[in-house]
């Protein structure tokens, strides 16, 4: 199991001695034109996770690969480019203008945008079209069936699918009003892990595909979970602005998590739930 950062909750250039902890560095959302995001306050803490409404702020396509692109490769780390637009060709020029990375992550499921004119799949395929890299689909649980969207992307070429994106909800302050000056923003952190285990679970068994699994992970034995319900790798996302050494804290305590569950690897708790031996269920 390869542990990653979720896009958009670290940035490489500021701290790469957290990014080089990774097995791979995921970009934040790259737009073919600069996004300022939305305006402040775009944060807000509640009781159940954080909320954000950044709104895919980003500096553009071609600042993206003409600056920071050159400057991640300096740090030495895999590099995973999430790529974002409002209709396939966005998607799809992006994605033929990238080389010498591992993956792309197509970021179809930011709650933070107005939706994307296109359907997942149209996107996917337009993307598959222009690029040979691997594609991995990110996909939204808020969809009512979820596995139908990871059917109809990996049919249209996806290589893997990365699982979950924010689920969109509000805080109120005190005086009633939302917290957020856009109003919605996209809830991430521990309130997900169920949701994503599922969505993790259903989209496995329907593709087969690889799957990052993402939603609440704050340590090793949530991803233990996700190898469990079918995630080959997991990335970290809101546990990063807490503890900058989540990547390390959590490689170690999947090992401990894999002993107290006696399996040798991640990867051998997925045999053991799927096992007809073991009363164990993940969700089919
Ligand atoms: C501040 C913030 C910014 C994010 N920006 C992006 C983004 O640009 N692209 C994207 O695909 N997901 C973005 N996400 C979603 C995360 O990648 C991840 O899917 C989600 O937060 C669930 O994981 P977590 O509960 O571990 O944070 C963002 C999340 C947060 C908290």
């Amino acid at each position: 199991m390869r542990i990653l950062n979720a896009s958009g909750c670290l940035d490489a250039l500021a701290a790469p001695e957290v990014a080089r902890e990774l097995d791979a560095f995921v970009t934040k959302t790259v737009t073919p034109l600069p996004r300022e995001g939305s305006a402040p306050p775009r944060i807000a803490e509640t009781a159940q996770g954080m909320l954000n409404a950044i709104g895919l702020a980003n500096p553009g396509r071609e600042r993206f690969l003409g600056e920071h692109l050159p400057r991640l490769h300096e740090l030495g780390v895999s590099l995973w480019v999430s790529v974002g637009g409002f209709c396939a060709d966005d998607y799809a020029e992006t994605c033929s203008r990238l080389a010498d990375i591992e993956a792309i992550e197509l970021n179809l499921s930011c709650p933070n945008v107005d939706e994307a004119a296109h359907s997942a799949a149209e996107i996917v395929s337009a993307c598959r079209r222009a690029t040979e890299l691997p594609l991995y689909a990110k996909l939204s649980a808020a969809h009512p069936d979820v596995a139908d969207v990871a059917r109809a992307v990996a049919a249209a070429g996806a290589d893997g699918l990365s699982l979950i994106n924010t689920l969109r909800a509000v805080a109120l302050d005190k005086e009633l009003r939302p917290v957020l000056a856009r109003g919605s923003g996209g809830l991430s952190g521990p309130a997900l892990k169920p949701i994503a285990l599922y969505a993790v679970g259903v989209c496995q068994e329907a593709t087969g595909l690889p799957i990052v699994g993402m939603g609440g992970i704050q340590n090793g034995r949530d991803a233990l979970e996700f190898a469990a319900c079918g995630a080959r790798d997991v990335a970290l996302g809101t546990v990063l602005f807490a503890d900058p050494g989540a990547p390390a804290r959590v490689r170690a305590e999947l090992a401990t998590a894999c002993a107290d569950a006696a399996v040798a690897t991640p990867d051998d708790a997925r045999t053991l739930a799927k096992s007809p031996e073991t009363e164990r269920k993940v969700p089919a």
